[in-house]
């Protein structure tokens, strides 16, 4: 039996959207969109760790494009929903050089683009460690009935209309945050469904983790070491010594600290002065969720969400999560933000 008590992804978004009168019901059917989408790639991801045994059964094919490409996969997979939707004008993907214009008659008429990160921590497939898709929804700023431009996609990222992820984990959750709030749907894998599991999702204040590549520690700046040692000390005014967790995939990661209370850092190094992540397809997003569940993120200097992005591909560092661990940051970095 199905337990009507649960509210179903597809039934809490159509509920949300009668909040608003004027509603047209394209973010739900975006949301759906995105879901169905995750649904076809959580199956992929879920057979990864069998792709040798069907390999030996001679189809070369399909090993061929299961193995290397899942995260080309996961991205055909989003790109291709969202073209035959009928609630998005456009997207643009880590996995692409270019955004893709939706050149049909419905389409062109949306008011919605996507972008996304189809695949994030793909290098921890192979291992059977928790990955999954980030996106982040922006309403164009050209006019629909024409396509879209570049300009809607470099848009900064306090102006997104809903922001989410997926993650394909020892359970499929999908989380998504519009400004109403943030909410995350557990996959029940026996009827297809996301089910509302965790409503109303609040970072806590204070937390005891932090999570950064220590890898690169003697690459970091003088005040980010500084922070990472404060994080290691005996501390009765802060509970620390904190705990180090680090995934290697920053959804996960950004996911347990959102829940649990923690900070997330990707600084830059000398190497990399803007870091390794992404701003619209990874930092935006999560900044979003994590600012609307009462966290917040940084780039070091200013809020993630108020950076103007001049390209697609731009690269951040970012540090993200609970408000007083953030402050505590900010007290080593020197500044407030
Ligand atoms: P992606 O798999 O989309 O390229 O992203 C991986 C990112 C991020 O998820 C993770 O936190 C970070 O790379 C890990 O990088 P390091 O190995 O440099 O720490
Ligand atoms: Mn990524
Ligand atoms: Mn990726």
């Amino acid at each position: 039996m199905v337990n009507r008590q649960v509210l179903t992804l597809d039934e809490f978004t159509i509920r949300e959207m009668r909040a608003f009168p004027k509603a047209t019901g394209e973010l739900a059917g975006l949301l759906r969109d995105i879901g169905l989408a995750s649904k076809r790639v959580n199956v992929e991801v879920n057979k990864a760790g069998l792709v040798d045994i069907l390999g030996d059964t001679g189809d070369v094919n399909v090993q061929g494009e299961m193995v290397k490409k899942l995260d080309d996969f996961a991205n055909s997979q989003f790109t291709g929903v969202l073209r035959h939707g009928i609630s998005c004008a456009g997207i643009a993907s880590e996995e692409l050089d270019d955004m893709v214009i939706f050149d049909n008659e419905i389409s062109r008429n949306s008011k919605y683009i996507c972008m996304f990160d189809p695949l994030d921590g793909s290098s921890n497939i192979d291992v059977n460690v928790s990955i999954g898709t980030i996106f982040s929804v922006y309403r164009r700023v050209t006019e629909p009935g024409g396509p879209v431009t570049i300009n809607d996609f470099l848009q900064p990222g306090m102006r997104q209309v809903a922001a989410g992820y997926i993650i394909y984990g020892s359970s499929t959750i999908l989380v998504y945050a519009t400004k109403r709030g943030v909410n995350g749907f557990t996959l029940d894998q026996s009827i297809g469904e996301y089910c509302l599991s965790h409503p109303g999702i609040k970072c806590p204040q204070s937390g005891k983790i932090y999570s950064v590549n220590h890898g690169n520690f003697f690459q970091y700046s003088a005040p980010v070491k500084k922070y990472i040692d404060i994080c290691q000390k005996k501390n009765k005014s802060n509970g620390g010594p904190y705990t180090q967790r680090y995934i290697g995939s920053m959804v996960s990661d950004v996911h347990r600290n959102l829940i649990k209370g923690g900070i997330f850092m990707y600084p830059g190094t000398t190497d990399k002065p803007k870091g390794k992540l992404r701003l619209l397809y990874e930092c935006n997003p999560l900044a979003y969720m994590v600012e609307v569940a009462g966290g917040k993120a940084t780039d070091g200097t200013q809020r993630i969400l108020e950076k103007q992005p001049s390209e697609l591909h731009e690269r951040t560092p970012l540090f993200i999560g609970s408000l007083n661990m953030m402050a505590e940051l900010e007290e080593c970095l020197g500044v407030k933000i």
